[in-house]
């Protein structure tokens, strides 16, 4: 099987090793500076009134901490976490029967959240405006509309893409968070804290070799990092330095800007076959064989946050630096 370092998604072993070493706390919590400060005060505010927290927004790529950050809010408000995500609500009926089972002040964690079908997203508008549900009793002439109460809670709701939200649901959120990728500091921090949690001795400099390969990403941090440890604990004495962080990650292809090689197929696609753009995304995605909305949503963030794409109206093009990470001559 692939192995999907990259793409930001977790399998189960990765999720339960994930379980294991989140914050808990937004003091333990590193990085997203902005997005912690601010939400530091509607927590505490909320919280010497003793109401729910408003309903929050979280947004950005895959793997910065959407999800963590949610349990973070829950476990700072001292209330359960109840999650879901966008495309496992398949049913108004699903929806009302999650709602109806939370208790006072409870953090619903719906991740996908721009996943989610109209028709279901209408049953979210009381629920998050009025806490209540409107639920149609039987059908035809006899059709009658019951309003139900629901416990007062906190709608936490994750997206890859802000854009693609309706605009009645983003409006119904009072704080909105947007997540950036992490630099390279940031994820020493990260890299060195998860291996103190696995009692593997890491230096700084294995430690950042490991951070600058990650796209900014903690989730992919994590994993390189138990890559490196299982090299280590293989071809070293189990400790992580430079060299054996760098022969690992030579091992895994993953280039020493944190590039894989659907990356490079992306890359060199543009250049060889679309002389470096403008191309469309659709083009793209048909020329490597990959689906359009994983490159939008999971590749190309990185690329265009980085400075290797660019936007353009007429679709993306490549910039001098691919040219120059490549060693290919630029051309006029
Ligand atoms: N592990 C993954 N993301 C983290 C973060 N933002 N802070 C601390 N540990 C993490």
């Amino acid at each position: 099987m692939e192995e999907r370092i990259m793409t930001g998604e977790a399998n189960l072993e990765d999720q339960t090793l994930e379980q294991s070493i989140r914050p808990q706390l937004l003091s333990t919590y590193i990085g997203q500076d902005q997005v912690k400060k601010n939400l530091e005060i509607y927590i505490e505010a909320a919280k010497n009134r003793q109401e729910t927290l408003d309903h929050v927004l979280l947004y950005g790529p895959p793997g910065l901490g959407k999800t963590t950050l949610a349990a973070v809010i829950a476990n700072e408000m001292n209330v359960n976490l109840r999650t879901t995500a966008g495309p496992a609500i398949e049913r108004p009926g699903d929806l009302a029967a999650i709602l109806s089972a939370l208790e006072p002040g409870d953090v619903l964690f719906i991740d996908e959240i721009h996943r989610l079908p109209r028709a279901i997203e209408e049953v979210l508008y009381p629920a998050m405006e009025d806490f209540c549900l409107d639920i149609v009793i039987g059908t035809g002439p006899s059709a009658r509309s019951v309003r139900l109460d629901l416990p007062p809670f906190t709608l936490v709701g994750a997206t890859t893409r802000a854009g693609a939200i309706s605009a009645p649901l983003r409006d119904r959120f009072g704080v909105l968070s947007r997540l950036e990728y992490y630099n390279e500091e940031q994820l020493i921090d990260i890299v060195c804290r998860t291996a103190d949690i696995f009692n593997t001795e890491i230096d700084e400099q294995g430690a950042a070799e490991i951070a600058r390969r990650s796209r900014g990403t903690p989730r992919i941090a994590n994993r390189l990092l138990r890559r490196v440890r299982d090299y280590a604990q293989v071809r070293g004495n189990g400790d992580i330095t430079l060299p054996i962080a760098q022969s690992s990650l030579e091992l895994l292809q993953v280039d020493r800007m944190g590039l894989d090689h659907i990356d490079h197929k992306l890359l060199t696609g543009i250049i060889e076959r679309f002389r470096g753009g403008p191309v469309g995304l659709d083009t793209i995605a048909a020329s490597i064989g990959e689906e359009s909305t994983t490159i939008e949503d999971v590749y190309e963030p990185y690329l265009l946050q980085i400075g290797f794409l660019q936007r353009t109206p007429r679709g993306r093009i490549v910039t001098p630096l691919v040219y120059q990470h490549f060693n290919m001559e630029v051309p006029e």
